[in-house]
């Protein structure tokens, strides 16, 4: 089975979030399972090196502004196709915003080129490799399943979209559309149309053969007007091909017993160990050795969506119970300056640094208690999952991937050897308060508290069940 992914970012080149590490890791375990698998990326300034060991594969004299080449490179286990377009790609800082933090004002053109080369290389194939399925990933892969459509029935590859976060829908001016030449048949409420745009994933999600996206209980969710953020409709129309797969991780990338960034490493065997990466991480965020309650960590964009104003309010709970927090983000400003105000309130209880830090954010995983999620909505959530591996117990909002994810610590899960973490509802700073309350409680327990970690650490966290879950949906549609 030959597959060909279709994302914007992808680690450890490039990565603005979780999408990156799914990305990184999921073609690795498919790739185990035998399949012939294949990852289109723009060449953005962090591709540049791995892009010079390639080789071209196609040359473009124009598209949509300038030369482009299409480039085949291996690299970290990944069988890559790059598509060097400097006039849409090589620019500094991040790979979505502009200096000012606003959405490049041509992220239609350097996205709709990805898809453009996406879907001719799955129509017409390259160096004789041609994709039986084409997986989309996001809003920025959104148009390939339509242009895919376009170029013809017989000769199409299938595809799929998974949706990993529904609140980046890539909407542009209708007249997009004459740039991708999409004819006004495909341009419609049940096709590409939204509300007068043309959405990117709104026409991924009308014109792909299957649709996913990265839990069970998100997939639930997103059928409702609470969650679907005005495409549960679309979704509502396409139930029967749409389904929830939950994201795995990067088991050799994310190891408390060889992480390299850690102070020392451990096992479920060896938890004494944490210790060092305890006062490891105190030095780093300037916390005191006083500890009585658990170290909590935050590792996160901070945004609406991950609820950390909710903290925010929670924090004299937290601090009360002389617990601590670490925390590691960035993102809107008002949060950034609320943290950065809570760690002068509170020296040496909270730390915070703000700013983006993947050595860290693996030193936060080694030396915290526990980890804090209190997403409103959380398509999968990968941080939790890292909690678990590491022994750091997630204390999370009962919502999508992390409802999936997360067994709460009640009574008969204690006994049962199940309980992985702590799951609050709803998504209030009152319900935090009495998470940040029941964690604490059970911190007070160190019998249980250590069953609790050696549980967590035991809970499979990988891609053994998802990534065969993949392979059968494609083998579905590519043997119709
Ligand atoms: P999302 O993709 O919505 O941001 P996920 O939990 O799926 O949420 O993935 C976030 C990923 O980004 C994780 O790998 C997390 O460790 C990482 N991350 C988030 N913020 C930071 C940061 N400030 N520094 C380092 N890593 C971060
Ligand atoms: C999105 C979601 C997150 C998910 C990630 C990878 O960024 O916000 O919940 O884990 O994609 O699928």
């Amino acid at each position: 089975m030959k597959v060909l992914f279709v994302a914007s970012e992808c680690a450890p080149f490039v990565k603005t979030g979780g999408l990156a590490d799914v990305i990184g890791a999921v073609p690795k375990a498919l790739a185990a399972l035998g399949v012939d698998i294949r990852v289109i990326l723009p060449v953005y300034p962090a591709l540049a090196r791995v892009a010079k060991t390639g080789k071209i594969v196609t040359k473009f004299d124009e598209l949509f502004g300038g030369e482009a080449r299409l480039i085949a490179a291996k690299s970290e286990g990944l069988n890559l196709l790059l598509l060097d377009a400097p006039h849409l790609y090589d620019r500094p800082g991040n790979i979505y915003l502009d200096d000012s933090g606003q959405d490049w004002p041509d992220n239609h053109l350097r996205f709709g080129a990805l898809c453009f080369v996406a879907a001719k290389v799955a129509t017409e194939g390259i160096k004789r490799w041609k994709p039986a399925v084409v997986h989309a990933h996001d809003w920025q892969a959104g148009l390939t399943p339509l242009l895919i459509r376009q170029a013809g029935a017989k000769t199409c590859p299938r595809s799929v979209i998974t949706i990993h976060n529904i609140a980046f829908q890539g909407l542009f001016h209708w007249t997009v559309k004459d740039t991708f030449s999409i004819p006004d048949e495909l341009f419609t409420h049940e096709g590409a149309e939204f509300w007068g745009h043309l959405g990117f994933l709104k026409a991924g999600l009308s014109f792909s053969d299957k649709i996913t996206t990265v839990s069970p209980t998100y997939a639930r969710e997103l059928l409702t007007a609470e969650f679907g953020m005005g495409l549960e409709g679309v979704l509502q129309a396409r139930r029967g091909d749409f389904s929830g797969i939950v994201n795995g991780i990067d088991l050799r990338a994310w190891n408390p017993s060889t992480d390299q960034a850690l102070a020392k490493n451990y096992t479920s065997r060896s938890l004494g160990n944490k210790e060092q990466n305890r006062v490891a991480l105190r030095t780093r965020f300037g916390l005191g050795s006083d500890a009585s309650g658990p170290v909590f960590c935050v590792v996160s964009r901070l945004t609406e969506q991950k609820g950390l104003d909710l903290l925010l309010e929670a924090l004299p709970v937290l601090v009360g119970r002389g617990a601590h927090l670490a925390l590691l983000g960035s993102g809107e400003k008002h949060l950034e300056q609320g943290f950065l105000d809570a760690a002068q309130q509170y020296p040496g209880q909270v730390g915070v640094i703000i700013g983006y830090d993947e050595e860290l954010s693996h030193l936060m995983q080694g030396g915290s208690d526990a980890i804090l999620v209190p997403s409103r909505f959380e398509p999968c959530g990968l941080t939790q999952l890292y909690g678990l591996r590491y022994g750091t117990l997630p204390v999370v909002a009962r919502t999508g991937g992390l409802a999936d994810t997360v067994t709460d610590a009640d009574d008969a899960a204690i006994k049962s050897k199940r309980a992985t973490g702590i799951l609050f509802t709803p998504v209030t700073s009152a319900a935090l308060r009495d998470a940040i309350h029941r964690t604490c409680d059970l911190f007070d327990q160190p019998k249980v508290w250590r069953s609790l970690m050696r549980n967590a650490m035991r809970y499979p966290v990988g891609w053994d069940q998802s990534a065969p879950a993949y392979l059968e949906l494609y083998e579905t549609i590519a043997t119709k």
